[in-house]
């Protein structure tokens, strides 16, 4: 079995003139974690959006464990194994921690109107899979979230929130997961303790791909086994942390020296 998992080669997006990811190539492998990091506007949302179907690529390939995901619909995609969270939060605050969490669920499961008229006994069996797997996912972050899951998102803090975005995203049991500034908004310690989180979870999935943006140069000091930085769409650098921060065209692009 190749170590590859995702697969990317000159994958290029543009919003009209502008171009948002430029002949982007990149590879991730199993198990591994990428730190993504580039200025405001360098296209790491796109990448992700690109892959997850919400955006269509102009050109370029998007291979998943050698399969073709270029143009495909985002509930395909979420089948083949990939899992993301958003840079704004996309909870549904009303609902419950179990709704929010089991939405990530959905494109795994068979809903077609047969199932749901004359399959009862399997429609109840899958929920209640569902239930305790939500449940679990929650009690590895955070046992008070598990212990609450049909209440409202509303009534958790901010860092309780960020986690059930997590959850949701990983109830599906993706291979690749994106993670889109999980740690916007947050205090310092706060970031902290949601990145022990990441690193626990990590070291429970080995096989798990995830792909990190980030700002902070610290977490991704700690977390990211590679890093990847963008600049107007383009990758201008690929290699460890130690590499990124005595990179002169990272210094320049990112941290603004030497400019
Ligand atoms: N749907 C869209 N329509 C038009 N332009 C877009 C759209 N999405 C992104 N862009 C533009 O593409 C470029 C890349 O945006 P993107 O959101 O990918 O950046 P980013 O690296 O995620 O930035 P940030 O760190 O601020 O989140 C920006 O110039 C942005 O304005
Ligand atoms: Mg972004």
């Amino acid at each position: 079995m190749s170590s590859t998992l995702l697969h990317c080669a000159g994958l290029t997006k543009t919003f009209g003139g502008l171009v948002a990811l430029d002949r982007f190539d990149v590879e991730i492998r199993r198990g591994e974690t990428i730190g993504l990091v580039g200025p405001n506007g360098s296209g790491k949302t796109t990448f992700f959006n690109v892959i997850t179907g919400l955006c269509d690529p102009n050109a370029g390939t998007i291979r998943l464990d050698g399969r073709d995901l270029f143009g495909c619909a985002p509930q395909m995609i979420g089948r083949a194994g990939v899992a993301r969270t958003f840079q704004r939060s996309r909870l549904m605050l009303d609902q419950s921690v179990f709704d929010n969490i089991a939405v990530g669920a959905l494109c795994h499961c068979d809903l077609g109107l047969l199932t749901n008229l004359f399959r009862r006994a399997r429609w109840g069996r899958e929920l209640r899979e569902t239930v305790n797997r939500a449940r679990e996912i929650a009690s590895r972050f955070n046992a008070a979230i598990a212990d609450r899951l049909f209440q409202p998102v509303s009534s958790f803090p901010m860092i309780d929130r960020r986690r059930i975005e997590i959850c949701r995203a990983l109830i599906g049991r993706p291979r690749l997961l994106l993670l889109d500034e999980p740690s916007a908004g947050m205090t310092p310690d706060e970031t902290r303790e949601l990145m022990d989180d990441l690193l626990a979870f990590r070291s429970e999935m080995p096989d798990l791909a995830v792909v990190l943006v980030e700002h902070e140069m610290d977490v991704i000091r700690r977390v990211s086994d590679r890093c990847i930085v963008l600049n107007f769409g383009r990758k201008v650098f690929e290699g460890s942390f130690d590499g990124l921060i005595a990179d002169a065209e990272v210094q320049a692009a990112y941290l603004g020296i030497g400019q």
